[in-house]
């Protein structure tokens, strides 16, 4: 049995999480900073900062307590050292390095975006020996990758955003129909009550690049259809361009999806990670597309940054690598998404 004490600080959640064997959590805590962010309509990254010091000590208590284990039975730390916002992921870091140091167990760096693809695989039916080599995909709000999974720890990236990440268009969508921020689930309810063909809005293509992603064109076209407006808009116009929008946004990841399935061979599974999963239309077109093959989901609590997955993967880690001099270890604004 291994205990890995994971921290999440990349962004605007405080999140700490105890895992045995990488798979079973025995506690997590998340503490979330939304109602500091909401009023910029977007996360500040130096208030962030800041709060996740505040957050940090408190979080990791009750992370302890919540899993009844004595300090003396964690066998290492994992951390998210990217990528992110740096002074928070700082806090993480140097509380990480300092745990480290103080209960003489080793520290492990661990890519968050590669920490969301593992949340899918973050249970006891996925087998890797059945379900690897793997298609992934992570839609989070900072990133919008296509990945192929051979083994944890060993991908090839294959498409990626050229300009904003899916979660990102969500955010800015929303915030031009004035609704609240995290725009993603604002976006999804109001589709629910609207008509996606009302307006004409289509997923961009990239000739040369096909399973590469673009969603600003699509948000500029949002921003064109407000402006042409000859009404004021009402609630029904927000429902419907929430849902003209949001099909082309999920239209894009159908089309890569599709092209990527039928051009990489011996796929034997589809791997989704990052907050964008959390959106139900998003399952529903995309679980068709993977058929006949499996398609593995986070659980709904871990779509989001969550520090269960910064542990899970910790735990691979841990037995693939020897760790170097944890000091050593830095913070890292963008991570390649390599093996
Ligand atoms: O993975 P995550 O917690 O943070 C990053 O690593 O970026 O993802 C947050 C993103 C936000 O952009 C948020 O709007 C989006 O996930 N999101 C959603 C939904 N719930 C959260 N997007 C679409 N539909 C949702 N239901
Ligand atoms: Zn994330």
């Amino acid at each position: 049995m291994t205990m890995i004490l994971g921290i999440e600080t990349t962004c605007d959640e405080t999140a700490v999480s105890i895992v045995e064997d990488g798979v079973r959590i025995l506690s997590e805590v998340t503490s979330l900073q939304i109602d500091l962010h909401a009023r910029f309509g977007g996360v500040v990254p130096e208030l962030a900062a800041r709060r996740h010091l505040e957050l940090m000590i408190p979080t990791l208590e009750k992370t302890l307590e919540q899993s009844s284990l004595k300090k003396e039975e964690i066998d290492a730390i994992a951390v998210a050292q990217g990528p992110g916002l740096i002074g928070a992921i700082l806090i993480g870091l140097n509380t990480a390095k300092a745990l480290s140091l103080a209960w003489n167990v080793p520290l492990i760096g661990v890519n968050h975006i590669e920490a969301h693809l593992y949340s899918a695989m973050m249970n006891e039916a996925f087998q890797p020996s059945s379900f690897l080599p793997a298609l992934g995909l992570v839609l989070s709000g900072g990133h919008t990758s296509l990945v192929l999974v051979r083994a944890v720890g060993d991908y090839e990236l294959l498409g990626q955003t050229r300009d904003d990440a899916m979660g990102e268009a969500f955010d800015k969508v929303s915030k031009m129909l004035n609704l609240p921020y995290p725009g993603g689930p604002y976006i999804e309810k109001e589709a629910l009550k609207g008509d996606p063909s009302a307006f004409a809005f289509k997923p961009c293509q990239i000739k040369e690049a096909p399973l590469d992603f673009s969603f600003s064109g699509l948000k500029t076209s949002v921003s064109h259809a407000l402006k042409k407006l000859d009404q004021p808009l009402t609630d029904s116009i927000i429902s419907d361009i929430a849902a003209s929008f949001q099909r082309a946004a999920i239209q894009s990841v159908c089309k890569r999806l599709e092209l990527a399935l039928e051009t990489t061979p011996d796929i034997k599974s589809v791997i989704l990670g990052g907050g964008v999963t959390c959106n139900e239309a998003l399952r529903k077109a995309l679980t068709p597309i993977a058929h006949p093959l499996p398609i593995f989901w986070p659980k709904k609590e871990h779509c989001l940054d969550n520090a269960a997955m910064i542990a899970g993967l910790g735990f691979h880690k841990l037995q693939q690598k020897p760790c170097g001099d944890f000091l050593d270890i830095p913070a890292l604004t963008t991570i390649p998404f390599s093996s």
